[in-house]
């Protein structure tokens, strides 16, 4: 595994185990406990993903030292506002029961995004969360608060894969010395992406799956990436890329996939309502 140092000095495992969509009482701590069985040490959460009891019960029942394991919550956006924050983190905090949380982000940037990262700063410096950043924040949204944030974010997690390289924000975070890291990294699984002629070649050049080629050049790109699956035995392999190295020859051509779009954009009307309608999160 290798590791990225975040602006704070923090570092976190670059390949990470996502937990959204996956139930609670059960499902969630049955994968997270295999997940770190085959050798993950990052697991990202969030309120909203409703299974932050399993997460927080697989990591105290796995018999690996806390310290060893980074594990991600973010907060949701009814929670957004200072004291409404404060509650929010109690909660996480609560629900994992693991004395601290490694990285805690904006899950969402709408409404009063100043006043809840006042609160996570707070809890910050007092030890309860190690890194705070933000997710989904894109070019125009990052311009909006970052310049006035005292703590600049130590990731955004965005939407990024081969097809949606996020030029634009990277420039932008570049700045800030914040890492990106990526939702939807293997563009869902979509066949059109996998089967692309570069990929392709050069998994049967290295002897890897098209999955691990793009995980590869996304890690040498710098980007923390948070591969899904279902499937044990991807679950592992996609662990498995680090005996490997692209050229530059071979991250230019994987450049040159990028077209430019995703399938969410943070800016469009609508988005926000939508999405806070979207959970409730209960205590
Ligand atoms: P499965 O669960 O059957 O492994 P993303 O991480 O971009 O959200 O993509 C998740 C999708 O990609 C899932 O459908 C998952 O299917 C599939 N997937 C995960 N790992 C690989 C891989 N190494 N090669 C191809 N598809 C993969």
């Amino acid at each position: 595994m290798e590791y990225v140092t975040l602006n704070d000095g923090n570092k976190i495992a670059a390949v990470g185990f996502g937990v959204f969509m996956i139930p609670n009482d059960g499902p969630t701590y049955d994968a997270v406990l295999a997940a770190l069985k085959a050798g993950y040490r990052h697991i990202d959460s969030a309120a909203a993903y409703f299974n932050e009891e399993d997460v927080g019960k697989a990591v105290r029942d796995s018999g690996i030292p806390r310290e060893e394991i980074f594990v991600t919550s973010k907060l949701w956006l009814q929670d957004h506002g200072y004291e409404e924050a404060k509650k929010g983190i109690a909660r996480s905090l609560r629900k994992l029961d693991l004395g601290y949380i490694d990285l805690y982000l904006i899950h969402q940037p709408y409404g009063d995004v100043v006043g809840a990262w006042k609160a996570m700063e707070e809890a910050k410096a007092e030890g309860k969360i190690r890194s705070i950043g933000v997710s989904n924040m894109s070019p125009t949204i990052w311009k909006k608060y970052i310049p006035g944030f005292g703590t600049k974010p130590a990731v955004n997690q965005v939407e990024f894969n081969p097809t949606f390289q996020q030029k634009e924000l990277r420039t932008l975070m570049t700045e800030t010395d914040t890492k990106l890291e990526a939702w939807y990294p293997l563009g869902q699984g979509d066949k059109t992406l996998l089967s692309q002629p570069i990929i392709v070649k050069l998994a049967e050049k290295y002897g890897k799956n098209a999955g691990q080629i793009i995980l590869r050049f996304e890690v040498q790109e710098g980007v923390i990436t948070l591969p899904k699956s279902t499937n044990p035995e991807r679950i592992m392999t996609n662990l498995d890329i680090f005996d490997f190295s692209l050229t530059d020859e071979e991250i230019q051509e994987m450049r040159a996939l990028d077209t430019g779009k995703g399938t969410h954009n943070p800016d469009a009307p609508g988005v926000e309502e939508m999405l806070r309608s979207a959970f409730v999160i209960k205590d």
